[in-house]
């Protein structure tokens, strides 16, 4: 077996963990959920899907992770085999844990790209001669080329920006855990934390931005986005959104902290690390995500836009409302150009994230240097990225989310919450997690991967199904025009599952003939 590389330091991969959690998630699609879905009542779900999902799943991917990384594998299909050997089919299971983060990495490095794009121009004030809402809309398509307009021609700028996010994600893969991935989070990080703190206190000193409306102020604003309406508690719609707001933000039920751990040692702590990690994520996502993009835009927009500006998603949010409010403030150019760059670098930490099972998958049992395994990978994500580059307005980074960045992780934590509790079972579950541990997981915990986790996770599937799965599935709310691009989605998606599965039986096909020899 030859030696897998591992992180220098124990900052280093909570700092890594800690980076793949927190991303567009935490500034965008947080505060959208929380403002859709009850405001401060969203929290109740919120901390209750922290408290059952998100932690055990956190503790449950890094033991099993770093249980894997003791046999020399990385990924899913090895650690699962591990774990349950008398079965043989458990190791196809585990292509989800590759097959997920791959699917998103193929449109979250385009939508990373954009921010990239953004942050300059803010310093170059590209957008500045769009001035109203319709104008910004029309920047973002003409960018996106979804229209040719007065502000771009082509998507050709598009293109410069995604080629250079790709190979900028490819460089410091390539460079490896401790001198490519450990080194970026441990810059990236903290400066992330710096812009989100300067962008957090420029907003809460807002106070009214225009004294002719004295009601559209930062601390209503606030208000709008925090004042509980205890009623949505009783749709299970508001339960669903805040236990998928859990799993998207921690990064868990994707695979990822799962290949991050397995560089681990044996004696390394899971325990306290995990808790960090949530915690720093946490942060970020309830103190600094929710103190940005709802309270400014209803201080500058008033109660009514800023529904319809919650209501029309993440991406506006971003790309539409907020460049819109930095040509209204001063010094708008620099306060643009952080929060893009904070943008960029909370996309860039996941991203690496999303591409390494692929690549640990490929060294570890294809026994390939890292450098043709990032070859390797390159060549095909960057194929694969094209539809959602070119069929954007078709509806294909949807389809990709969906089943990439929801459906996955619901289907992944499932089977690694059940695998450990019961297969590998509970009590040595329970000694794993706690070897070389720096403080003990309380002990309703155990009760609580074993019978509350998979019940909940059961009961989020069983909904799913009932409620949205037939129409999903029979493509109910896809519009005529757009089926054909859907339909070639899912057959790529389709084409990706059976590629990795038939990478996975010629894998364990050459170890059988080795052990034979
Ligand atoms: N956890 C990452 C985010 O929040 C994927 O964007």
């Amino acid at each position: 077996m030859k030696t897998r590389e591992a992180w220098k330091s124990k900052l280093g991969i909570i700092m890594a963990v800690a980076g793949s959690a927190i991303g567009l998630g935490n500034f965008l699609r947080f505060p959208v959920q929380a403002s859709q879905n009850g405001g401060g009542a969203f929290m109740i779900p919120y901390f209750i899907s922290l408290l059952l999902l998100g932690l055990p799943l956190m503790w449950v991917e890094w033991t099993i992770g770093r249980f894997g990384g003791g046999f020399g594998h990385g990924t899913a299909p090895g650690v699962f085999h591990n774990m349950w050997t008398k079965n043989r089919f458990i190791k196809y299971f585990g292509i989800i844990g590759i097959f997920g983060p791959l699917v998103i990495f193929i449109y979250y490095t385009y939508i990373e790209s954009w921010t990239f794009a953004y942050a300059f121009f803010s310093v170059a004030e590209k957008y500045s001669p769009a001035t109203t809402q319709a104008g910004m809309v029309s920047f973002l398509k003409g960018f996106q080329g979804i229209e040719k307009n007065n502000f771009f021609s082509s998507m050709q700028c598009a293109y410069v920006f995604f080629l250079i996010t790709f190979c900028l994600n490819m460089f410091v893969i390539y460079k490896g855990i401790s001198g490519g991935i450990e080194k970026l989070c441990k810059i990236a990080l903290p400066s992330l934390f710096v812009f989100g703190i300067i962008l957090a206190v420029r907003a809460l000193t807002l106070g009214t931005p225009d004294p002719a409306k004295p009601d559209w102020n930062i601390i209503n604003g606030l208000g709008f986005l925090w004042n509980p309406d205890f009623s949505a508690l009783k749709s299970a719609k508001v339960w669903l959104a805040a236990a998928g707001q859990i799993f998207f933000t921690l990064s868990v039920g994707i695979g990822v902290i799962l290949t991050y751990a397995s560089y681990l040692k044996k004696t390394d702590d899971v325990v306290l690390s995990g808790l960090t990690s949530a915690s720093a994520n946490e942060f970020a996502e309830v103190l600094l995500g929710s103190s940005i993009v709802i309270p400014v835009a209803f201080a500058f927009f008033g109660p009514i836009e800023a529904q319809a500006i919650a209501k029309g998603g993440a991406f506006n949010l971003s790309f539409i409302t907020m460049p819109l409010i930095f040509q209204k403030i001063n010094l708008g150019a620099f306060f643009g150009c952080i929060w893009f760059l904070l943008l960029f670098l909370a996309g860039i930490t996941s991203s690496i994230s999303l591409a390494q099972p692929s690549i640990a998958f490929l060294e570890d049992e294809f026994n390939i240097s890292k450098k043709k395994a990032v070859i390797i990978f390159g060549a095909a994500a960057f194929i694969l990225c094209q539809p959602a580059i070119f069929f954007l307005k078709n509806g294909v980074v949807n389809e990709l989310d969906f089943w990439g960045g929801t459906f996955c992780l619901v289907l992944f934590a499932t089977v690694e919450i059940v695998l450990f509790g019961w297969v590998f079972g509970i009590e040595k579950a329970w000694e794993e997690i706690h070897r070389g541990a720096d403080m003990r997981v309380p002990k309703i915990y155990k009760f609580i991967i074993r019978y509350v986790t998979p019940l909940f996770l059961f009961l989020i599937l069983g909904f799913w199904m009932y409620q949205e799965g037939i129409s999903t599935i029979l493509m109910k709310n896809v519009s005529q025009g757009d089926k054909p691009y859907i339909l070639g989605t899912r057959l790529m998606l389709l084409g990706i599952f059976i590629a990795l599965a038939i990478l996975v039986k010629i894998a364990w096909g050459k170890r059988k003939t080795k052990v034979k020899k």
